[in-house]
């Protein structure tokens, strides 16, 4: 899978470049901080960025054993190799969505007290930290305060609300930000380069703003377009829906029931996708929604006959149908029932 094949192993191959630059400042300070909070939304690199940080720091061919001036994780000495595999003595990962209580934190308290084995520090990455219980919060808290000198704790989070303050203000906070297009498109030419993929701007363009501001959903949507050879601007515009969530919506408004029905199955034979479809059609809704409360926005209005409340209607039946998308047999048939009692609704 790209998104794991193309994980980033690297400071270089972090794509979004404010962290790639706070990081590099962290590390070229050689002050690193003893507790780290990465915050950001999902696939944005919080988990790969806390694991390149362990290697660096205790990579046995770079400035921080020594060994020249890069502080750059060397991915091949046994450190390196031991924390990428998981098998290193010195650095611990844990999922605080599976862990969460007092007694594994009090185990992660007690294995901080010893010295490293084979690197430089012991590295505790504590993975959806605010999922960790008050009760355990409190416990780390003395912890965070005065850690063993040779302890770095790395906590990441995509609930920042969730962590309580006293644990951020002893942290180094990090910050990572809903992916940026350009960063998107610079990860997406790294993986096109190693997969010899030849992608075009457009194509760049589309994926990376079909992404959910996510690196992973970037990786991802390249890979289904790839597999699906679908990776020419109007194949894949039909595959995003972008070329029909305009007719759906017109469709609804000015056709039959049988028609939209028949709409939709025709779309989703000719290789379209559904649940981008939904997702445009949404974001279509959400836009007219808006130009009817003259609120400001750069778009070219959209005209409409359907009412403030028949769009709302629609996009609650759509909004419902994305949902039960995951668990449809068949994938047209959240949509057809919400066509079904949209129209339902009008009598
Ligand atoms: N900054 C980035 N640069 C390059 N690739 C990235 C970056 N962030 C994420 N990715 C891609 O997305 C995948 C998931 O990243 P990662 O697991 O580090 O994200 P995360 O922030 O921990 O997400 P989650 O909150 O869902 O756990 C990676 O394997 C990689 O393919
Ligand atoms: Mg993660
Ligand atoms: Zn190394």
């Amino acid at each position: 899978m790209f998104y794991l094949t193309y994980r980033p192993h690297t400071l270089a191959e972090v794509d979004n470049v404010i962290v790639r630059d706070t990081l590099i400042h962290i590390l070229k300070s050689k002050q690193i901080p003893h507790a780290l909070l990465l915050v950001g939304p999902k696939g944005t690199g919080k988990t790969s960025t806390a694991r390149i940080l362990a290697m660096s720091i205790n990579c046995l061919n770079n400035a921080f054993s020594g060994k020249g001036e890069s502080i750059e994780p060397c991915n091949s000495c046994t450190n390196c190799k031991s924390i990428e595999n998981s098998s290193s003595p010195d650095v611990t990962e844990m999922d605080a969505a599976s862990n969460r209580g007092i007694d594994e934190v009090r185990t992660l308290i007690h294995d901080a007290s010893f010295s490293p084995i084979a690197g430089k520090y012991r590295v505790f990455i504590i993975d959806e930290a605010h999922m960790i219980t008050n009760e355990a919060f409190n416990a780390l808290l003395k912890t965070l305060e005065e850690p063993p000198a040779s302890v770095v704790f790395i906590l990441a989070t995509t609930n920042e609300e969730k962590v309580p303050r006293t644990i951020i203000s002893r942290c180094h906070k990090v910050v990572f930000g809903k992916a940026k297009i350009e960063d998107i498109i610079h990860m997406l030419k790294r993986i096109a380069k190693e997969e010899k993929i030849v992608l075009t701007e457009e194509i760049l363009q589309l994926i990376a703003r079909h992404a959910d501001d996510s690196f992973r959903d970037a990786a991802k949507l390249f890979e289904e377009l790839h597999v699906q050879n679908k990776l020419d601007t109007i194949r894949a515009q039909e595959y995003l829906g972008i070329r029909a969530k305009g007719t759906l919506i017109t469709t609804l408004e000015t056709q039959p029931l049988d028609k939209t029905l028949a709409w939709v199955a025709l779309f989703s034979e000719s290789g379209g996708s559904i649940k981008y479809l939904i997702e445009d059609s949404l974001k279509e809704l959400r836009r007219i929604l808006l130009q009817s409360h003259n609120i400001p926005s750069e778009e070219p209005e959209i005209k409409t006959t359907l009412s403030p409340q028949r769009i709302t209607s629609l996009m609650r039946l759509l909004q419902e149908a994305y949902i039960n998308l995951k668990y449809a047999p068949v994938e047209t048939i959240p949509l057809e029932i919400a066509v079904v009692e949209f129209y339902n609704k009008q009598k």
